[in-house]
């Protein structure tokens, strides 16, 4: 390799512009290489750097003696010794011409949740591939995810041509491919180019190897693709992270101004609670000012005073933001637990957060062909197109208009992974026109007159635990104390009301979303309600219980071994499941969570059923 004498770039130009460009590629494609080599002939690498990154060289390189490209870029130790890139990582150069963030993020397959943090306000994707192997499954994701996250251009960078002794012919061959699998992705504008990343041939220069190739470089395209800053175009949005009140006599509000541009005396509107106001003053970091604009973070205060939290949205008056509890979007599931339609997540928004379930999946896109295809559930890295219904109204935009407001993720509210990114399409309105009616005959009135307080018993555990053997019993006690009840049982629900549902993940998170709100409707009426159903996960189990008022849940945990129910098999389920008739059984090959803490444990292994009866009346002494 030809070494250009490293030297420390210091900025004369004041006013350069800044392209953020994302990278992605395979494991093996040699994508830091690249970003290593764009680093080092911009002569952006400092000396103390550049000597650091020789001695890593000789320790993990793939290089032999020469300096491994791919290491002045590599940022995390893990990474280096298992060869793969597992963090989103930033890198800062510059030319003569313009000023660089480039944003690596990994391309191993588990880690595509990285590619759609790291993308957001980019302006281009340079997709790195080995000419050798072509285009990849891995390729096709990142291109759809790319076109999904708005990104208009993309580099193609055939990279390793002089592997193929940069044949120009293979060269076509992949870009023809390539083209043909674009040719539905609307405004995306794609260039090719060979390179090798390794001897510098396409990456800022081209060479004698590619002479039948006419078109730019990859710095050449960096340097002079347009820049859209459409933030700034964009109408105002300013997500509230703060109230900032230092005294009595100041009452600020601060955040990030995300979007469009704001002066002293805008009119403007607090959302949700859609209230009207001026802007009274404007503060920066440095001071006060007359006017700002988006990438800022700013306090300002307004007048007259309104009530806002935290979490709120200022807009301006002119194309406000949608207020609503229902949305369309694109998700991109992250998780290695697939998505469950029904299953309540939280959702994070700008700054404010709320549940959300997912109340149909559209379709998802087959990223071999783009095509649409019906689906039921999403697995880790599928991308799929969904109607959400929120738990309260929030204001957001659609993605095209607004990547920061029009984008949320999902987090799992057991394990508080972030399991989803969503690209939102457009509010759907309908759930706004119906609305809760209060009669004046209601659940006290109606336990008033039943003289008991109505509540769940929520009975879980595996199947032959024992629950419904329980409860049969409980109930009979209650009834002669005078109660009035009602159980639901598993088996029985699933002759009529759930005879849709079998007992694959989702049918069951939806057997038990159906069942927690017939037993809503029945503690409503007034009733002591037994409700025993397996009940797998722990998700559904506390979506059951937060239907409810605190002291009117009260979750039973059956416990009893899967070897003493495979022995009892009272309905002959186990039997069958071991010579392979039946799938999906709970304990099986399909997951019971066991509950953390319920409020009643009920050990079978030590109690018969009468026991276990009393263990339960006697916890609801003095409150039924
Ligand atoms: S849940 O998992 O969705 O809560 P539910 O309690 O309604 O299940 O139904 C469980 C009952 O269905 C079991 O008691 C058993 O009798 C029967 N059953 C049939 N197939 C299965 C299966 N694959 N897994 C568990 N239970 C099954």
């Amino acid at each position: 390799m030809t070494e250009p004498s490293p030297k420390v770039v210091t900025s004369t130009l004041a006013k350069k512009t800044q392209l953020r460009f994302l990278t992605c590629g395979s494991v093996d494609d040699g994508k830091s290489t690249l970003i290593g080599r764009l680093l080092y002939d911009s002569q952006s690498i400092m000396d103390d750097q550049l000597s650091q990154s020789q001695i890593e060289s000789n320790r993990y390189g793939t290089q032999g003696k020469n300096l491994d490209l791919a290491l002045l870029v590599d940022g995390l130790q893990a990474e280096r010794e298992q060869g793969i890139t597992i963090d989103v990582a930033y890198r800062f150069f510059e030319t003569s011409r313009r000023k660089f963030i480039a944003v690596d993020t990994p391309g191993h397959e588990q880690y595509t949740r990285n590619m759609v943090t790291g993308a957001s306000n980019v302006d281009l994707a340079i997709i790195v591939i080995d000419a050798k192997r072509g285009i990849s499954k891995q390729t096709k994701r990142h291109t759809t995810i790319i076109h999904l996250l708005g990104i208009k251009t993309v580099i193609l960078a055939i990279n390793k041509m002089d592997l193929l002794d940069y044949n120009e012919e293979k060269f076509l061959s992949i870009q023809r491919e390539y083209e043909s699998y674009t040719k539905i992705l609307s405004e995306l504008k794609v260039i090719t180019i060979p390179i090798s990343a390794l001897h510098g041939d396409g990456v800022t220069k081209l060479s004698k190897k590619i002479a039948w190739y006419s078109g730019p470089t990859i710095l050449n395209c960096l340097e002079t693709v347009n820049i859209t800053n459409v933030l700034l175009k964009q109408p105002p949005r300013f997500p509230i992270q703060w109230i900032n009140r230092p005294n009595p006599n100041f009452r600020g509000f601060s955040g990030l101004l995300q979007s469009g541009s704001i002066s002293v005396g805008d009119d403007v509107t607090v959302f949700p609670s859609l209230e009207k106001t001026k802007i009274s003053e404007i503060y920066e970091p440095n001071g006060k000012v007359q006017a700002t604009q988006a990438g800022k973070s700013i306090t300002i205060t307004l007048y007259p005073e309104v009530d806002i939290s935290r979490g709120d949205m200022i807009a301006g008056n002119i194309n406000p933001p949608h207020l609503a509890d229902k949305l369309a979007a694109h998700i991109v599931w992250m998780d290695r637990t697939d998505l469950l339609p029904e299953r309540t997540y939280d959702i994070r928004f700008a700054t404010s957060q709320t549940r959300a379930q997912i109340i149909s999946l559209e379709h998802k896109i087959d990223i071999n062909t783009l095509n649409k295809h019906a689906a039921k559930t999403l697995f880790m890295n599928e991308i799929g197109y969904c109607k959400l219904s929120l738990s309260q109204s929030v204001a957001f935009d659609s993605y095209i208009n607004n990547k920061f407001t029009g984008s949320f993720v999902l987090i799992d509210r057991e394990s508080k992974a972030t399991v989803g990114a969503g690209m939102i399409d457009f509010p759907l309105r309908r759930a706004s026109n119906v609305k809760w009616h209060n009669m004046k005959v209601n659940k006290e009135i109606r336990a008033q007159s039943f003289k008991q307080k109505p509540l769940i018993l929520w009975f879980t555990g595996i199947s032959g635990a024992g629950k419904s053997s329980i409860a049969d019993k409980l109930e009979q006690a209650l009834v002669a104390r005078g109660n009035f009840t009602y159980l639901l049982d598993g088996d029985n629900l699933r002759h009529g009301l759930n005879k849709d549902l079998g007992f694959t993940d989702q049918d069951r998170v939806e057997n038990i979303r159906r069942v927690a709100e017939v037993g809503n409707l029945m503690v409503d009426a007034g009733l002591i309600v037994l409700a025993c159903f397996i009940s797998p996960f722990k998700a559904e189990r506390n979506m059951a219980r937060a239907l409810f008022n605190e002291d009117e849940f009260i979750e039973i945990f059956i416990d009893t071994s899967l070897e003493i129910c495979e022995a009892r098999d009272p309905k002959g389920l186990y039997k069958k499941v071991r010579s392979g008739e039946l799938k999906n059984f709970t304990g099986i090959d399909s997951p019971y969570e066991k509950p953390n803490k319920p409020e009643i444990h009920i050990k079978t292994r030590t109690k018969n059923i009468n026991q276990s009866v009393t263990q339960i009346l006697s916890y609801l002494e003095y409150k039924i």
